[in-house]
């Protein structure tokens, strides 16, 4: 297949200047235009710094947009749908990497984002974009809405034992521990150095956002609360399900083989020795692993299964690339296949 012309739509952001670290070296890409409002004009390696000496890009601004094959939207949700329908006459493939089109219906927009949805007819031609449950509607669809970070790492986790309804969903408890990276460039008290830096923060001990992906895919909401640490990039999920049946270790390695062995970005990790036994995202920066260990508790029910990832590569820029691959046919690992560094 031909190169695609490719666009991205709030490239001065976290997710939009990951993009651009992947889109560059894209072999079928084509980087046509990045917009940014407050940096127009500039070239983007003032704001990417990684990108010195690799292009020669500019941003421009968003009145500035032109047609173009596939656009990549990194905006803040509720911008991306103020403006979908000039999107969608700009280019033929959308893929938005905020929340405005992860929900299927507008009651479910209206009650994770507290503001109505301002396009509902559109909410049913966006797929949602993990491609380990929904690659052959994606492969099909013409827009594809990026998961959230967290609720990519929990349902990744989580999926396999409620397809089969090996658990109680009812009692599944979900923690879930992000860098800093997850909440955009944009400064806030909460963000400045001094009070960042370091902290374990409980910020949404219940009512995250994610939970209403999660309940959409996983067909039943979980227990979830999340904490800020003081990492930048990289999410931790720890899932604690009960089990229906009493399966020991080796018939919950077969189920999740089954269901991921022959994924590109999903690997399991449960070693016996060392301290990178179970998932750690320290060593998935900047990589599209979603690592998935498990550890069944010996004492009861309770089977307790780890996931982890870069919040901004499986989490949002990484995985939109891997749906992009998908849409157009390409090879899914294509632009994809940095393994991480160690030591970080
Ligand atoms: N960070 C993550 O880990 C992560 C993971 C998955 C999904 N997401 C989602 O991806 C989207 C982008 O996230 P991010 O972390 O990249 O955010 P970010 O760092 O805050 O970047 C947002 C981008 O949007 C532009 N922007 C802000 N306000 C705008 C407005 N009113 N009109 C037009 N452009 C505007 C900004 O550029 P200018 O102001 O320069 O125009 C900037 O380029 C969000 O919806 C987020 O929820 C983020």
């Amino acid at each position: 297949m031909a190169e695609r012309r490719v666009s991205i739509v709030g490239g001065s952001g976290y997710t939009g200047g990951e993009l651009l670290r992947l889109l560059l070296f894209h072999p079928r890409v084509t980087l046509v235009q990045v917009t940014s409002e407050r940096f127009a004009g500039k070239p983007v390696y003032r704001v990417h710094p990684n990108l010195r000496g690799v292009t020669q890009a500019r941003f421009c601004s968003l009145a500035e947009l032109e047609p173009c094959d596939t656009l990549f939207l990194c905006l803040p949700h509720g911008k991306s749908m103020e403006q979908m329908p000039r999107f969608q006459r700009l280019a033929g493939n959308i893929i938005d990497l905020s929340g405005d089109f992860r929900l299927a219906t507008p009651e479910a927009y209206q009650k994770w984002y507290g503001r109505p949805h301002l396009y509902p007819e559109l909410l049913g031609e966006f797929v949602y974009g993990i491609p380990e449950l929904y690659r052959r509607n994606i492969q099909q669809a013409r827009y594809v809405s990026g998961a959230g970070c967290n609720a990519t790492a929990v349902i990744l986790a989580l999926y396999p034992l409620f397809q089969q309804q090996l658990v109680y969903p009812e009692r599944t408890v979900v923690e879930v521990k992000g860098g800093s990276s997850e909440g955009g460039n944009s400064p806030s008290e909460a963000s400045h150095h001094p009070e960042r830096n370091g902290v374990v923060r409980s910020y949404k001990p219940t009512g995250h956002r994610h939970i209403g992906e999660i309940e959409q895919t996983l067909g039943h909401p979980v227990h979830l609360s999340a904490t800020a640490l003081g990492i930048v990039r990289g999410i931790l999920a720890t899932c604690h399900v009960f089990l229906k049946q009493p399966l020991d270790e080796k018939s919950i390695w077969r189920i999740y083989r089954n269901a991921y062995g022959s994924e590109p970005f999903i690997r399991m990790v449960k070693e016996r020795k060392g301290i990178y036994r179970l998932p750690e995202p320290k060593l998935l920066v900047g990589s599209n692993f979603c690592d998935i260990g498990f550890e069944r508790d010996a004492g009861g029910n309770r089977l307790v299964v780890i996931s982890a990832m870069d919040n901004l590569m499986k989490g949002a820029a990484g995985q939109a690339v891997q749906a992009f691959n998908i849409m157009h046919r390409f090879p899914e690992t294509l632009g994809l296949e940095f393994p991480g560094l160690h030591p970080v």
